[in-house]
């Protein structure tokens, strides 16, 4: 048979937007062992005075991860930030409803934020929506920004940080639309609540960002009714409307598998034209973006956690063990989001350690890298700058679900700073190579730096703190360059990164 062919021209003319880098953001919410046994564990011999892993810290700086959202999740739903707060033996420990644990509130806002600075991350700060509402809200935006001289803003100094926090983001609860929510809401009774807390955190202070939520996901009953509603209150309020979806291969079908970044991507078109719509429904001159702030596969923990006793403290709780199949969908859902980076600002892989994570770690012992830790690895290091849009020609595949699946998914971004060009690559053929071939005329003195690809003759393969590097990726890719025209074999099922440089010139 004869081998697969892709055909691209890339044009570095033909622009599609900037990436904002925080489409590399994460998530740590207070579930499982995210927070306690993640990043904070006072007694691993890698912890700093203040109970820290070192360890983890230095694998999440490895990520680059600009913005990091906390505390939750469906865990702010319930919260009381005013139990995170202050001397941490009167802290209470609650009774956790979302995940049916109980809280400790060892860590809380200040020691959050303080550990994310550490690690050069700003914090995304969710306001409980659920069972609280506009005061605490606005307390809590007083608490983290205001400068001093008011009831909560000399309790933070008080608490021992003079500074405010300056906390940019903010979202406006989460997942509202969801009836597994503590305090679930209607689009209009969301709408509403939304626009007054809006309205009071920026009174407090007018620099800040705002996020309201959108639907769960895309299969939710009142999808994009909801998008509709809560915009029709909240549009001149709001800078962002949030998006958020998770992907499994319940049934081993790997060509359906891979091919659900396209519902990801229908999903990002849909919410666009919902926001256009509102925004041509009131005349308005403001465009909404998008912040796809939970995105991931997750599926693997689903069953163990059904079985997990009620009421521990950080008990093992969605630990996806992920395989290298799922790092190619990872791969894919990253490209997703590069090609809509016109609307998409931010994006958090949900989420950052232990809980459906690239990072694990055992209590007491190692931290290591899951299989999807790479790709969001390599796009944040390499996929800064500019999103160009190639003409792609490549062969098509129909799985259960989908039909039309391209077999080659594809991102090109072009650093001009660094004299870069990049080109993301998941071949998702299980049949064979792909030879990708692309005209890269307005690069002709580019010659190519590093052909990255993951690839692993086992799709369930894993990495786990015995064999850790099952999945990693090598740099022995093929592509080649000459006279403007790119050559490259992109094995079955891998995910490739093709960096173009102005002056290595490794193997042209
Ligand atoms: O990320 C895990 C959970 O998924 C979050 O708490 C919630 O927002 C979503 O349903």
């Amino acid at each position: 048979m004869d081998k697969q062919k892709a055909k691209m021209i890339v044009d570095k003319e033909h622009k599609l937007a900037e990436v904002d880098p925080r489409l590399y953001s994460s998530f740590i919410e207070h579930l499982g062992r995210a927070v306690y046994g993640g990043i904070y564990e006072p007694g691993h011999p890698e912890a700093d005075e203040s109970g820290f892993r070192q360890d983890v810290a230095s694998l999440i700086q490895e990520l680059r991860v600009p913005l990091i959202r906390y505390p939750g999740g469906n865990f702010v739903s319930g919260y009381n930030w005013e139990d995170g707060v202050g001397p941490v033996e009167s802290r209470p420990k609650r009774l956790e409803l979302a995940w049916r644990t109980v809280e400790p509130n060892e860590v809380g806002t200040n020691e959050f934020i303080r550990w994310a600075k550490g690690i050069d991350s700003d914090v995304m700060m969710a306001v409980n929506l659920g069972t609280r509402g506009v005061d605490a809200a606005r307390n809590l935006v007083e608490y983290c920004n205001h400068p001093g001289g008011s009831l909560y803003s000399d309790m933070r100094i008080g608490h021992g940080f003079k500074e405010p926090h300056r906390i940019k983001t903010w979202c406006l609860g989460n997942e509202m639309d969801g009836p597994w929510q503590i305090g679930a809401k209607t689009a209009t009774e969301y709408g509403r609540l939304a626009l007054e807390a809006a309205k009071a955190m920026r009174w407090v202070d007018p620099t800040i960002e705002l996020v309201a939520c959108g639907s769960s996901s895309r299969a939710m009953p009142t999808y994009a009714e909801w998008e509709a509603t809560v915009l029709d209150h909240t549009y001149e309020q709001v800078d962002y409307l949030s998006l958020h979806t998770y992907y499994g291969n319940h049934d081993g079908d790997t060509a359906n598998y891979l091919a659900k970044s396209l519902d990801m991507d229908h999903f990002i078109k849909e919410i666009v034209a919902v926001c256009d719509y509102i925004k041509a429904k009131k005349r308005s001159k403001k465009t909404i973006h998008l912040s796809f702030d939970e995105w991931n596969v997750w599926f693997h923990s689903n069953e163990s956690d059904k079985k997990l006793e009620p009421w521990q403290i950080a008990p093992p709780q969605l630990e996806d063990i992920y395989t290298f199949e799922d790092a190619l969908l990872v791969g894919s859902m990253m490209i997703t989001l590069l090609k809509n980076a016109d609307r998409v600002k931010i994006a958090c892989l949900a989420q950052l350690v232990n809980v459906i994570a690239p990072i694990m770690t055992e209590n007491g012992g190692k931290a290591w890298r899951q299989s999807i830790f790479y790709p969001f690895l390599h796009a944040s290091l390499y996929g800064r700058g500019t999103v160009l849009i190639p003409i792609v020609s490549t062969p098509r595949y129909d799985s259960k679900e989908y039909t039309d699946v391209p077999v080659l998914d594809t991102a090109v971004v072009y650093n001009e700073q660094n004299e870069e060009l990049v080109i993301f690559a998941v071949n998702k053929s299980l049949e064979g190579e792909l030879l990708l071939e692309s005209d890269v005329r307005g690069f002709a003195d580019y010659r190519i730096k590093e052909h990255l690809v993951l690839e692993n003759a086992d799709l369930l393969a894993k990495n786990t703190a015995q064999e850790s590097d099952q999945v990693r990726p090598h740099n022995r890719g093929n592509a080649q360059v000459e006279s403007g025209v790119l050559q490259a074999a992109l094995p079955a099922l891998s995910w490739n990164v093709i960096r173009l440089g102005r002056t290595a010139a490794a193997h042209s």
